[in-house]
């Protein structure tokens, strides 16, 4: 390929004439859909920050596109072939509209097995980009659009945020942990943290834009370390930032997570109160075959602590059942597990064999029927505790942000992420203490104080 070096203005200048050139308009319109985690709703907002910067508005339907984008997720089968059959569904519109540029992002297309299926079966992609290089997307896309290469384009752009009041910060990508049914490490690369500096100047102007919920996303976030910087400092660092906010992470391995950071939320007053320490089994055999690097004794005592510490603490997690092996007994230990330790919520997942993990090469021992026999038990234990924990907060006041709003109703979050319903009509963003009057099996009843 012939090399190019373009300026910053150049290539976003390029790209605003070359999609009004061929969509035939001045602005042209782009449907982007974002599935799995948090870190691909980060980078979406950064793609989408430079397709809006290059022209593009957003519409909520494929079909009314001139751009269509979706940013995918490898970690369960389910969700590939959820993506793949979206996929599917785009062939009729190619062929009504060959104009149409359809472009694949994000984990699942960092497999070749994948990218195989798609140029066997949906040819009419035009553009793929994996996640490892997303943020390389402007740059692949003029090459792709261009067939030629272009080093060091240096070009900068604001993300995109659909939600001016709610902020994802990046603050360590990839994986070094390989639990052995994990594909993100795979499909996301190793660890690496982002420059505390950089990450304080962008919590800094997310709060001055009118950001309430600042969320620092990596897949271990108690990993970050840049320079002499660990993610205890930058919590510090990030509670002296003035203004009305709270900050949220996401997610904590518990392996890292230890008392002493405990000791700094604790002395953190913007601390939203909110713990995401995923478990994923309750039985120390299967932690191990897991990879987990934790004993469930050490995790119980880890969460005891965090509720000693930290007043109204929410505790959630993950779990997964059907391990390769894992018996009755072992999936008892898991019900055990969620019944002493009352989690707020848990979001349970059936194994999934992942090709290339540690534990595909495990078999898949049990049956499906069993897997949703399992989950369909654990979701109902979990739906009366998280029913029973929301009941505690009756009484209590809480400052909440408001999300949502329907009719009389608004649907605000407590700073430690519970749902609460308010009479009346505020507007999203709004953030004020709230008693909370009732409890649901969901949700929590409240109103303004
Ligand atoms: N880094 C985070 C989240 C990883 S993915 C963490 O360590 O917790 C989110 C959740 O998906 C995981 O917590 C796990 O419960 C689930 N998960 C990951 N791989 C899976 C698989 N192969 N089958 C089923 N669930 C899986
Ligand atoms: Fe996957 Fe484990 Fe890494 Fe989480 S910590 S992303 S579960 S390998
Ligand atoms: Fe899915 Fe990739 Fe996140 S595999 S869970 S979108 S890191």
């Amino acid at each position: 390929m012939e090399k190019l070096d373009l300026s910053k203005v150049d290539l976003l200048e390029f790209m605003k004439n070359f999609f009004k050139r061929r969509f035939r308009t001045d602005s042209p319109l782009a449907f982007v859909k974002v599935f799995g985690c948090q870190q691909n709703e980060a980078d979406t907002e950064k793609i989408k920050g430079f397709l809006f910067s290059v022209g593009f508005k957003f519409v909520d339907e494929p079909f009314l596109a001139d751009f269509i984008l979706f940013n995918t997720c490898a970690v369960r089968h389910t969700a590939e072939n959820r993506i793949l059959s979206h996929i599917g569904n785009l062939k009729k519109l190619k062929k009504m509209n060959p104009n149409v540029f359809i472009s694949v992002c994000g984990c699942m297309v960092e497999q070749e097995s994948i990218l195989e299926i798609i140029r066997d079966k949906y040819p009419y992609v035009d553009f793929i980009c994996g996640a490892k290089s997303v943020e390389k997307f402007p740059e692949l896309l003029y090459e792709k659009i261009t067939g030629q290469k272009i080093f060091d384009s240096n070009i900068n752009f604001p993300i995109y945020q659909d939600c001016k009041f709610k902020s994802w910060i990046p603050i360590i990508s990839g994986c070094n942990n390989f639990c052995s049914y994990c594909i993100v490490p795979y499909v996301r690369g190793r660890e690496k943290s982002v420059d505390y500096r950089k990450i304080l100047n962008d919590c800094e102007s997310c709060v001055k834009n009118g950001s309430k919920i600042i969320t620092l996303l990596g897949q271990n976030v108690n990993s970050y370390g840049f320079e002499d910087v660990k993610f205890s400092d930058l919590l510090q660092k990030i509670d002296k930032i003035d203004g009305d906010f709270t900050l949220r992470f996401m997610t904590s391995h518990p392996k890292d997570f230890n008392e002493n950071l405990v000791d700094v939320l604790s002395e953190c007053k913007h601390f939203s109160g909110h713990l995401h320490l995923p478990v994923q089994s309750g039985n120390d055999r299967i932690l191990k075959l897991m990879n987990r690097k934790y004993k469930i004794e050490q995790y119980i005592e880890k969460v005891k602590y965090a509720r000693k510490k930290l007043a109204n603490l929410v505790v959630t997690s993950d779990i997964i059942v059907g391990f390769p092996g894992e018996t009755e007994k072992e999936f008892e230990d898991t019900i055990d597990l969620v019944k002493k330790l009352k989690f707020a919520s848990v979001f349970s997942f059936v194994y999934s064999p992942r090709k290339g993990t540690l534990a595909y090469e495990m078999g898949d021992s049990i049956p499906h029927e069993e897997k949703i026999r399992r989950i369909s038990y654990l979701i109902e234990t979990q739906a009366k505790i998280s029913e029973d924990v929301l009941s505690d907060f009756v009484g209590k006041n809480l400052l909440a942000t408001v999300e949502n709003v329907s009719d009389d109703v608004s649907l605000a979050r407590t700073d430690s992420n519970l749902l609460v319903k308010i009479d009346g009509k505020f507007t999203p963003g709004d953030r004020f203490y709230v008693k909370i009057l009732k409890s649901g099996r969901n949700s929590l009843f409240g109103a303004k104080i």
